[in-house]
C-alpha cells in the first residue's frame, strides 16, 4: 500500500484530522481505555495469559519460561493460536467482544491496532515505561492509535528474498536478482542445471489471507503504483498497478510460480524453499533460522524484494502486544510486556530465531550481524517498507483486496476487471 497513506477510511481520516469522539466511527462508547490522558489503573497482580500465534521456533516458551522462574505468584501461560493470521484476529475479536478475561496479554499482528484500540478492545499504555526512543521509528508508528500508545512493538517484519546461491553460482551467476525478469531469466539457467530438475522459480504468500494483502500491495508498489494514495484515496485502478498485479498473474500462467502456491501461506512457502522445490522465495525473517536447520542449511542468502525495474519494496510487518481491556491482573501484566519487548529479550528473538527486532541497535551489533549477515538489508526493508493503512476498517479493505487479487490469480477475472472492482470496493469502504 502507499507509503504516505495511514487513512484510506473515511470515517478515521475525519477522527484524525478532526480529533472526533471515538463514537463518531461507531465505538462502543465510555470506559476507562478511551484513549484520554488519564488512561487505565494497572491493578492486580497474579497469573496471566500471553495469545499468541503458535510457535515453531521454541523461542516464545524460552522467554516466558525465563520470566515464570523469576516471578512465580505471576506466572504467564501461553495460549498458541492458529498460525493463519485471520483466525488469530477472529479469535481475538471473540474474545473481547464476549469480555473474556481468558487473554491478558495479545501478540497483534501490526495491521490491527487502530481497529482493536477504537472498539476498546485494548488499553492505552503508558508509552514512559517502555524505551520507544530505542526502537526503529516506523514500528513504533505501528502501536499507536490517535496519537497514543496502544501496544509495544515486540518485532518488526520486512518481506526478504530468499534464494539458493548454490545454484545460482553453478549456474555462473554472480549476484541476486533485482528486477522480476532478471530472476525468472536467472530461473531459466538454474533450471538446466541436473540438480534443479523439477524446481520452481518462484513463491510468496498467495492464498487468500492477510499475506496476500501483503504480496498484492508488494507488487503493485514494486512496479511503481499504490493502493491508496497520500490522502487515503484508493488509486489503484492504474497502468503501473497492473503491470505489479500481471507480475503475479503472469508468472502463476506460465509456471514461474507453481500452481500449488495458490494455497501458501509462510509456512507451506518455507517447507518448499527448505525441502529443495523453490529457487526463490518471498518471505519474513523468520525464515532464516529455521531455514538454516534443514536441508538447505548453508546454500541460501537472502536479498531485497525484486521489482518491475530495480528493487520492489516490502509491506511493513511485525507484532505488536497489547493489553486486553478484559483481563484481570494488569499490573502483572504491564511488567510482563515490559519484559517480553525489552532489549535483552529482542536479542534472544533475534539469536534463536531470527526475529527482526524494533531495536536499533541490534542491526549494529557485530556478534548478530556475523550470525545473520542480512542484518543491514533487513533494517533497510524495514525502514524503507510501506505501511499498510493505519484505520479502523482495515479488516475490510484487506479483505476487498484478497478477494479481489484471488480472483486475478485464479484466472476468474481479469487484472484490468480486478482492479476495477477493487477501487469500486475500496472508495466504497472509504465512503462508509
Ligand atoms: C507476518 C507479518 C504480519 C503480516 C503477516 C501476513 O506475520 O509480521 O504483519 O500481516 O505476516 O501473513
Amino acid at each position: 500500500m502507499n507509503a504516505r497513506t495511514t487513512r484510506v477510511l473515511q470515517c478515521s481520516a475525519v477522527l484524525v484530522a478532526a480529533g472526533l469522539v471515538l463514537t463518531a466511527c461507531g465505538s462502543s462508547g465510555n470506559s476507562s481505555s478511551s484513549g484520554q490522558s488519564k488512561g487505565p489503573s494497572f491493578t492486580g497482580r497474579g497469573p496471566i495469559t500471553y495469545a499468541a500465534a503458535k510457535d515453531s521456533s521454541g523461542v516464545v516458551q524460552k522467554v516466558i519460561d525465563s520470566w515464570n522462574t523469576r516471578h512465580p505468584k505471576e506466572k504467564v501461560t501461553f495460549v498458541q493460536l492458529p498460525a493463519d493470521v485471520n483466525q488469530q484476529r477472529q479469535q481475538m475479536i471473540q474474545n473481547a467482544e464476549t469480555k473474556s478475561d481468558a487473554y491478558t496479554v495479545l501478540s497483534m499482528d501490526v495491521v490491527w491496532t487502530s481497529e482493536f484500540a477504537a472498539h476498546q478492545w485494548i488499553d492505552q499504555l503508558p508509552a514512559d515505561r517502555f524505551p520507544l526512543d530505542k526502537m526503529l521509528k516506523p514500528t513504533v508508528e505501528t502501536a499507536k492509535y490517535r496519537g497514543s500508545l496502544y501496544a509495544v512493538p515486540a518485532a518488526s517484519d520486512g518481506g526478504v528474498l530468499y534464494y539458493r546461491t548454490d545454484l545460482l553460482k553453478k549456474a555462473g551467476i554472480s549476484a541476486a536478482p533485482t528486477t522480476w525478469a532478471e530472476m525468472t531469466a536467472d530461473c531459466a539457467k538454474v533450471r538446466q542445471l541436473p540438480e534443479a530438475k523439477g524446481m520452481s522459480c518462484y513463491a510468496g504468500q498467495f492464498e487468500k489471507y492477510e499475506g496476500l494483502t501483503v504480496n498484492f500491495a508488494e507488487a503493485v508498489n514494486s512496479a511503481g503504483g499504490i493502493v491508496t494514495d497520500a490522502n487515503g484515496k484508493p488509486d489503484v485502478d492504474t497502468p503501473a498497478a497492473k503491470k505489479g498485479l500481471d507480475f503475479l498473474v503472469g508468472s502463476f500462467k506460465d509456471g514461474t510460480i507453481p500452481k500449488e502456491a495458490i494455497t501458501y501461506q509462510e509456512e507451506e512457502g518455507r517447507q518448499a524453499f527448505q525441502s529443495g522445490k523453490l529457487i526463490f522465495l518471498r518471505n519474513w525473517p523468520y525464515v532464516y533460522s529455521l531455514a538454516e536447520k534443514s536441508k538447505v542449511a548453508g546454500k541460501f542468502a537472502v536479498a531485497p524484494l525484486p521489482g518491475l525495474t530495480g528493487p520492489g519494496s516490502s509491506s511493513l510487518g511485525g507484532h505488536d502486544v497489547a493489553l486486553s481491556s478484559f483481563a484481570k491482573n494488569k499490573a502483572t501484566a504491564l511488567d510482563f510486556m515490559k519484559f517480553f519487548t525489552s532489549e535483552t529479550s529482542a536479542s534472544t528473538f533475534l539469536k534463536d530465531a531470527s526475529l527482526a527486532p524494533p531495536y536499533e541497535s541490534l542491526y549494529d551489533d557485530a556478534a548478530l550481524v556475523k550470525q545473520y549477515p542480512y542484518l543491514p538489508v533487513l533494517k533497510k526493508s524495514i525502514l524503507g517498507a510501506v505501511p499498510r493503512p493505519r484505520v479502523v476498517q482495515y479488516g475490510d479493505a484487506s479483505s476487498a483486496i484478497q478477494q479481489e487479487a484471488y480472483a486475478a490469480l485464479t484466472g476468474d477475472k481479469t487484472s484490468a476487471q480486478a482492479l476495477k472492482d477493487l477501487q469500486s470496493d475500496l472508495q466504497k469502504s472509504a465512503a462508509q
